[in-house]
């Protein structure tokens, strides 16, 4: 293989440059050609490729974001982009790809192999964790120390004045931020898509907690059936009139800042290994870490939700925050 493209796709996560960085500096060992796309899927369609060498990707390993910029391509979901980004990949000679991106990069990845041969090897880039075949993806480890940050200083506020903080974290499909930086913050309560009953559950449990405790903290995964901070906030006032009650919906913060050391060598290790995954002939596979050793695992089966969690950690969570 003498000529390879890297590129970002999807949301961004912390991480992601030092993937790039590992991605672009072992292809130029190995004696081959780098291109890079911005703007991913969607750059490939409009042909924003460019040449990358060695000083493309200096000082970046720190950085957050992702200086290929990324985007969600509504086009590539049609034949007729997927045909027009086939022309630019073609017209510069491309025989293999790096993707960096989470369920709908593979996604596309997977679509693309069906009227494109060229082989793509996936990095798993995505705050959210949601991907089969790696312990942690590019970006969880930074958005959950984010998260814990966060929620220590709304934790001094809230016991200062004795309230109630529900706080939302990102998670559209997923509960693996909330479920993860709850533990970390002892927080009383956490809701995520996966466990069901959740808002019933948190009633009850507050009906039947310890009343000495002045402030409590309860995590809720945007993607919770609940509906959200907001909604169970009005419920909590509702049921418990006495609680004064707070919303702090994280957002955005999550998916930027320096990616944790952690996270580096990870996204290192990944972007190392991709490369050298093409080198050896495999196509439609993620890369992935667990338990310490660099695993593939393909695309279909990267891209299948995680709809169970570790049970122990919930009733340890549970039964921690009493
Ligand atoms: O990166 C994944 C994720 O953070 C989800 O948890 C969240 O719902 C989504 O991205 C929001 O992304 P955007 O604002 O870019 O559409």
């Amino acid at each position: 293989m003498k000529k390879i493209v890297v590129f970002t796709s999807g949301g961004d996560s912390p991480g992601m440059n030092a993937c790039i960085r590992a991605v672009v500096r072992t292809a130029l060992y190995h004696k081959m050609e780098v291109m890079a796309i911005t703007h991913g899927y969607e750059g490939m369609i409009n042909d924003e490729f460019t040449h990358l060498n060695q000083k493309s990707v200096a000082n970046i390993i720190q950085r957050g974001g992702t200086i290929l910029k990324t985007a969600r391509s509504a086009r590539f979901r049609t034949l007729e982009g997927m045909l027009k980004a086939k022309e630019n990949i073609e017209k510069y000679g491309i025989e293999g790809a790096v993707v960096i991106g989470g369920d709908g990069s593979f996604t596309g990845a997977l679509e693309f192999s069906k009227i494109c041969s060229i082989p793509f090897v996936g990095c798993p880039g995505t705050i959210d964790n949601d991907l089969i075949g790696t312990d942690f993806t590019i970006g969880y480890d930074t958005a959950i120390n984010t998260v814990i940050d966060a929620v220590d200083k709304i934790r001094d506020t809230a016991e200062s004045h004795d309230r109630v903080f529900i706080v939302e974290v990102m998670g559209r499909d997923a509960g693996l931020i909330a479920l993860r930086s709850g533990i970390g913050a002892g927080a009383e309560a956490i809701m995520i898509p996966e466990s069901k009953n959740d808002l019933e559950n948190l009633l009850k449990r507050l009906e039947k907690g310890r009343k000495d405790k002045a402030s409590k903290i309860i995590i809720v995964a945007e993607g919770d059936e609940s509906g959200g901070a907001y909604n169970v906030s009005k419920i909590v006032k509702e049921r418990f009139p006495a609680y004064d009650v707070r919303v702090s919906i994280l957002g955005h913060i999550q998916r930027g800042g320096s990616p944790s050391c952690m996270e580096r060598v990870n996204a290192s290790r990944m972007g190392y290994s991709a490369v050298e995954a093409l080198i050896a002939g495999q196509k439609n596979v993620m890369v992935g870490i667990v338990d310490k050793e660099i695993c593939y695992t393909p695309f279909e089966k990267a891209i299948k939700h995680i709809d169970e969690l570790n049970p122990d950690l919930l009733k340890m969570m549970e039964i921690l925050a009493l």
